[in-house]
């Protein structure tokens, strides 16, 4: 009985050795074989390639981001980056893709007047077509489209009024609001279908439903920017991606500054060289008609400058940061003329059309580590101190 005992103890042990051993082991197995299956997931999903995309399409229906609501929602964010928006302390709202509320009024409150206000836009686009001007500009084009869009004013509906806005700033000049020295008939509007903004043709259509759609809250009722842009261009609306990263197949891309060039050939080929000194840049070393680009340092001492602080209380200026001062030289020089630079050639004002958004990045990334130390440069001082004896003649 004891003997018996012990040895059915003993058998139980074993087994109950033998089965946890096969346990763990298969434990161990099935974990390893896990990342396996996983990788092969993919695999038999690429070889029966025809029920996936199906799936997808089933899933995001292109009509279901077409609908009134949903272009006024994405319009929305390309505006302004986020859904409901709040002006902050300085009366300024964020600032989307589109980088319209950098320029243009939205709001009572905004602070900001060098643009034409887009309040009761909608209502205005109606009116726009019908005025003497429009036929005017219609008229002035008649022979040969807008050189810089090859577009031409042909707006037959408020809807397609805004549409051209945006792809023809040209085409419809607001009075008042036209380039310097052009009498309204040259717009500063940059076109935002292009570089550095690049909204795709479905971004164009949001910005613009949500255009229709601002002054009447939760009422889409005259969103109507699909079949405008479909009459306007005579073609189908798609939803399109963002083409941001890539860069425009242009025949001047040899030109166009690029993500991998190093910061020396983006200055080269935008031309800053022309006009600017930049430390440790051997080709700038002789522009003499704007300031040293010494921005680590000087980026600080602009914006906490009294006349920066002036150009802010007239809701021309608008950054806080030294990384935003430089952004806006280039792509808004007008916001603020460094003291001593005022009269003659400034900045070039179409840089918003000429960057890719990485090549601008990269570029203003590099400006913000040169300060009067790096390389070595006898102007690195200050030449546009107001009052210093370095303006330009
Ligand atoms: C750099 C400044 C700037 C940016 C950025 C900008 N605009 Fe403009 N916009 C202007 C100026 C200046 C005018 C007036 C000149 C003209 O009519 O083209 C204008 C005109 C317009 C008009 C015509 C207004 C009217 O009363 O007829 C519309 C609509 C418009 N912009 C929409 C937009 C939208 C939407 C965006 C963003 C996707 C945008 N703008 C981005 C400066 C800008
Ligand atoms: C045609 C001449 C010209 C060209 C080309 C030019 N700039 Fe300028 N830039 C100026 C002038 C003049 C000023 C000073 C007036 C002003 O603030 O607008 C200036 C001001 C600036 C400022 C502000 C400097 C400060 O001290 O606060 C920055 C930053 C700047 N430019 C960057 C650039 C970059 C980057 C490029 C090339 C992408 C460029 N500029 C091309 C003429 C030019």
């Amino acid at each position: 009985m004891k003997k018996s005992r012990t040895q059915i103890l003993l058998t139980l042990w074993k087994w109950s050795a033998i089965i946890l051993t096969i346990v763990v082991v298969s434990m161990v197995l099935f974990k390893r074989e896990k990342p396996v299956s996983k990788k092969q997931t993919p695999t038999i999903i690429k070889d029966s390639k025809d029920p996936m995309p199906k799936q997808v399409k089933a899933e995001i229906d292109p009509e279901t981001l077409m609908t009134p609501e949903a272009l006024v929602k994405a319009g929305e964010k390309l505006i302004f980056s986020t859904e409901g928006p709040q002006l902050n302390d300085m009366g300024r709202f964020p600032v989307g893709k589109g980088q319209c509320a950098f320029c243009h009024l939205f709001a009572e409150e905004q602070k900001l007047t060098r643009c034409p206000d887009l309040r009761t836009i909608e209502t205005r686009s109606h009116e726009r077509i019908k005025e003497a001007r429009y036929a005017a500009f219609t008229k002035q084009y008649a022979d040969a489209p807008d050189p810089v869009s090859q577009l031409k004013p042909k707006a037959t509906t408020g809807g397609e009024y805004l549409i051209e806005s945006l792809y023809c700033p040209n085409c419809y000049v607001v009075e008042g609001f036209g380039k310097e020295g052009s009498h309204d008939q040259e717009s500063p509007m940059p076109i935002v279908s292009e570089m550095p903004m690049l909204l795709n043709d479905y971004e164009m259509v949001a910005v613009a439903a949500y255009l229709q759609a601002m002054d009447t809250p939760d009422d889409y009722s005259k969103v109507t920017a699909r079949a405008d842009w479909e009459r306007y261009f005579n073609r189908k609306l798609e939803v399109g991606e963002d083409k941001r990263p890539v860069v425009q197949a242009s025949e001047n891309l040899t030109k166009t500054a690029l993500l991998e060039d190093p910061p020396e050939v983006i200055i080269e080929k935008m031309g800053c060289f022309v006009c600017h000194k930049i430390p440790t840049v051997p080709i700038a070393t002789t522009g003499l008609i704007g300031p040293v680009l010494t921005m680590k340092t000087k980026a600080i001492e602009r914006i906490n400058s009294p006349e920066y602080l002036s150009a802010v209380e007239m809701n021309r200026a608008r950054a806080v940061t030294p990384r935003e001062y430089v952004l806006e030289s280039i792509l808004d020089p007008a916001a603020f003329v460094v003291p001593g630079f005022g009269d003659g050639d400034g900045m070039p004002t179409d840089y918003g059309r000429k960057f890719t958004v990485g090549a601008l990045n990269k570029l203003v990334n590099f400006l913000l580590t040169l300060d009067e130390n790096s390389g070595k440069n006898p102007d690195g001082t200050e030449p546009s101190k107001p009052g210093s004896a370095s303006k330009r003649d």
